[in-house]
């Protein structure tokens, strides 16, 4: 059981032991009309979904896996914004659970120690410019040893047990986060982005370096410079010349 301290976030649970994707199920659950805060969790996805049409290895009882979905009343540009503020809720969540100290990888990789730690994964039901629903899904690497991760993640993904040398009780890591997200989702809506947008970029480990960004049609080299209002990149290259990058995979070579 959640001893929640939220008002919406989470009063109503779906628990599963085994889905193919929590996405899939609140995607379906919001259709059905399902209230604000309502929240999916699962001990273990056997079809885990992750950005740009990768999958994500979501093992049995080790991980955080959850799909929340909010009805925000704002323009469908301004849906990438919940990203970054979703970033933010687990950063300050994983700080308050553990003594890790997380940074954000443009635009919402969670890392410590230059490893991934977590991933968010933002989809819309809209029509036209309006946003019916938006369901936003979290993967936390929990208390995977490293022998759990496939052979081709170990390099570069993590779990806050290899990094703390502790075990995290997964729910109380729900908890926090499901706190911060709720706070941070009402400053939002009553101040805009700006507060968030700040506080993104006190944890964001990319700013004012060098970057490689590959988009799906071209790779760029050049420095970070910030996001804007939208979440969107900015990255200056060599030529001084800056581009507005909207989805790529960003390295710190
Ligand atoms: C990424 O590629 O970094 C995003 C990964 C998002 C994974 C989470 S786990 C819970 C939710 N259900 C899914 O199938 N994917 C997201």
């Amino acid at each position: 059981k959640l001893g929640l301290q939220t008002k919406i976030f989470g009063k109503s649970v779906h628990y599963e032991e085994s889905v193919e994707s929590t996405q899939k199920i609140a995607h379906r659950l919001a259709g059905d009309g399902a209230s604000e805060g309502t929240l999916v969790v699962a001990e273990e996805q056997t079809f885990g979904k992750g950005r740009l049409s990768r999958s994500w290895h979501s093992p049995k009882h080790t991980g955080v896996w959850m799909s929340l979905i909010l009805r925000p009343n704002i323009p469908f540009h301004q849906a990438p914004q919940l990203t970054l503020l979703t970033a933010v809720a687990v950063v300050q969540g994983i700080e308050e659970a553990t003594d890790l100290m997380p940074g954000i990888k443009w635009p919402n990789d969670i890392l410590i120690n230059q490893k991934k730690v977590t991933g968010i994964l933002t989809e819309l039901q809209a029509e036209a410019d309006r946003i019916h629903s938006v369901i936003i899904g979290i993967g936390i690497n929990v208390n995977q040893k490293n022998d759990d991760f496939p052979e081709d993640l170990r390099q570069k993904a993590s779990s806050l047990f290899i990094e703390s040398g502790q075990p995290v009780s997964r729910a109380r890591l729900i908890q926090h986060i499901l706190a911060k997200m709720e706070q941070l989702y009402q400053l939002y809506l009553d101040k805009g982005f700006t507060p968030i947008k700040i506080l993104w970029e006190s944890y964001a480990v990319s700013l004012g370096k060098e970057i490689k960004a590959s988009t799906l049609t071209e790779t760029l080299y050049g420095k970070a410079l910030g996001i804007t209002d939208e979440g969107v990149l900015l990255l200056e290259d060599n030529a001084g010349q800056i581009h507005t990058i909207y989805s790529a995979d960003i390295e710190i070579p």
